[in-house]
C-alpha cells in the first residue's frame, strides 16, 4: 500500500534495537522476511554484534542473523559516529526508517542526557532520510507526548506546554522538531505513539521491568521486607503497623495507596504493540499519528486486587482524593509512595487516547483484556528473570513452553 507517498516495505533502518520495543520490531520484521540495518552503539564492553546476537538468541532467532546488517554508532557524535563514508552510503540507500531508540529516564536530574538523546540527537538520523522516493521516516514517539493538559488526546501534532516530566517533554519537542525537517524536505513520515508497554500477553515474557512492574515489585519488596521482620525479628517492626500473618498464609499488610482520582493506567502488551507498529509499516499514511493504546485501559483497583493475589496479601486499599495526613501514614505507605513517586502520573490518568488512525492501519484490531492470567504470565516471568537481573540465563528461548517455568510467587 502506499498512501499520500509514504511507502511500505523494507529493508529498514532502526534506531533502538538494543531496546525492549526496538528489538520486538526488529524480530517481528525479521519474521516477516524483511531485512533490518540497525544502527546502535556497543554497551557495557559489548560490541553492538554482541549485544544483538543475544537479543536473537532471547527470541529464538538465530537463524534469521542473516537479513541483519549492523551499524555501530553513537549517536552523539556528528554523523551517528558513523565514517563519512558509511553515513553517505546509509544515507544513499534511500531505506525507510524507524526510529526508536530514545532515553527514557523521567527523572528531572536526567534532564541534559534526556534532551541530549531525544532532541539533541535528531539532527544525525533525520539527515539520513533526506532525499529518495522511497523513505519514510516513522517516530516512535509517546501517547504521553501529549502532555497534561486535556482529557482527551487526538492523533494531532502537540500542543501542550505542560510535562509531567522531561521524558514527555523531550518526546513533544523531538515530534515537533521531526515534523518540522519533514514537511520542509519532503519527506514521508508517521508519528507512532505507544501508551505503556508491558511485556508479551500471551507467553509473558518481557526484556524490561519498569511501569507495569513496578508497583508490583515495590509490593513485593514490602511483603519481603514483613515476612523477614516476622520470621527473624519476631515481628517487632511488624506489630507496630499492623502486619501479620493470616491462618490462610497471607500477609496482611495494611497499606492505603492514594490517587487524586480514579483515572486509569493504558496498558498494552508489546505483541499487540508489535502487530499494531508491523501493520502500520506495511500501509503507512503520510503525516499520520497513530495512537497505540488500548480502549479500555486497565483501573489501579484492579491492578492492585491482582497484585494481592499474585503475592498473597491481604489489606490493601485504593483510595480517590487528597493524601491522608502525613502523621496518620504508616510506614509500609510511605516506602510504598515513595517506590512508586515516578509512575505517579501514570495510575491515575483521566487521559483518553483517541485512535482513529490506529484503527484503519490495524483493522480495529484490539490489544487483549488485561485479565489476572495476563498479568500472572507477566509476573511469574518478571520474578524468573529477577526483574530482568537473570534475563539471558532464564533456560529456554523464544521456544519454551509455559508452565516449564520456575513457579511464580502466588501463595
Ligand atoms: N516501553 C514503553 O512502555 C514505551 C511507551 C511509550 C513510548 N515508548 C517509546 O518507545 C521507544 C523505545 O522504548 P523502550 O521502552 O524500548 O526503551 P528502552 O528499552 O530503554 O530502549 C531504548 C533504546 O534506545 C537506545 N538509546 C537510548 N539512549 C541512547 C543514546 N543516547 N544513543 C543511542 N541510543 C540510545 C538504547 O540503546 P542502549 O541499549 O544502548 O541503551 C535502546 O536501544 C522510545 O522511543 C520510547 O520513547 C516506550
Amino acid at each position: 500500500m502506499n498512501r499520500g507517498g509514504a511507502t511500505a516495505g523494507g529493508p529498514y533502518l532502526l534506531t533502538g534495537a538494543t531496546g525492549f520495543l526496538g528489538s520486538h520490531v526488529m524480530a517481528g520484521l525479521l519474521k516477516k522476511g524483511e531485512g533490518v540495518v540497525v544502527v546502535g552503539r556497543r554497551a557495557g564492553g559489548e560490541s553492538l554484534a554482541e549485544r544483538i546476537r543475544r537479543l536473537l538468541e532471547w527470541f529464538g532467532i538465530e537463524h534469521l542473523q542473516e537479513r541483519l546488517e549492523l551499524h555501530e554508532a553513537d549517536f552523539r557524535e556528528p554523523r551517528l559516529g558513523l565514517r563519512p563514508d558509511e553515513y553517505e552510503l546509509l544515507r544513499r540507500r534511500a531505506l525507510p526508517i524507524i526510529h526508536c531508540a530514545s532515553d527514557t529516564r523521567f527523572a528531572e536530574k536526567n534532564r541534559e542526557a534526556v534532551m541530549a538523546a531525544n532532541v539533541g540527537s535528531l539532527a544525525g538520523i533525520l539527515d539520513l532520510a533526506r532525499g529518495g522516493p522511497a523513505r519514510c521516516f516513522h517516530f516512535i514517539s509517546s501517547a504521553y507526548a501529549a502532555g497534561s493538559d486535556g482529557a482527551e488526546c487526538r492523533e494531532i501534532p502537540v500542543h501542550s506546554r505542560n510535562f509531567n516530566n522531561v521524558y514527555e517533554e523531550s518526546k513533544a519537542l523531538a515530534e515537533s522538531a521531526v515534523l518540522a525537517f519533514c514537511r520542509q524536505h519532503g519527506v514521508a513520515h508517521t508519528i507512532i505513539r505507544p501508551a505503556i508497554v508491558y511485556g508479551d500477553a500471551r507467553t509473558g515474557r518481557s526484556l524490561k521491568f519498569n511501569a507495569l512492574y513496578h508497583p508490583v515489585r515495590s509490593l513485593l519488596q514490602l511483603r519481603d521486607i514483613y515476612l523477614a521482620d516476622l520470621g527473624k525479628n519476631r515481628g517487632k517492626k511488624s506489630a507496630a503497623c499492623g502486619v501479620r500473618l493470616l491462618k490462610d498464609g497471607r500477609l496482611h499488610l495494611p497499606l492505603r495507596i492514594c490517587i487524586p482520582n480514579e483515572g486509569k493506567i493504558n496498558l498494552v502488551p508489546v505483541d499487540y504493540f508489535t502487530a499494531a507498529t508491523l501493520a502500520i509499516l506495511d500501509g503507512p499514511e503520510n503525516g499520520a499519528i497513530y495512537h497505540v493504546a488500548s480502549r479500555r485501559p486497565a483501573a489501579m483497583a484492579q491492578l492492585t486486587a491482582f497484585s494481592a493475589r499474585f503475592l498473597g496479601l491481604s489489606g490493601i486499599e485504593v483510595i480517590h482524593g487528597a493524601a491522608p495526613a502525613a502523621e496518620t501514614r504508616n510506614p509500609p505507605e510511605e516506602l510504598f509512595d515513595y517506590f512508586i513517586r515516578p509512575y505517579r502520573p501514570y495510575i491515575s490518568d483521566r487521559r483518553v487516547f483517541l485512535r482513529e488512525n490506529t484503527d484503519r492501519a490495524t483493522g480495529a484490531m484490539d490489544p487483549p483484556d488485561f485479565d489476572y492470567d495476563v498479568f500472572r504470565r507477566c509476573m511469574e516471568y518478571a520474578v524468573a528473570a529477577d526483574w530482568g537481573r537473570k534475563l539471558f540465563s532464564i533456560p529456554g528461548g523464544q521456544g519454551e513452553k509455559e508452565g516449564k517455568r520456575d513457579k511464580g510467587v502466588e501463595r
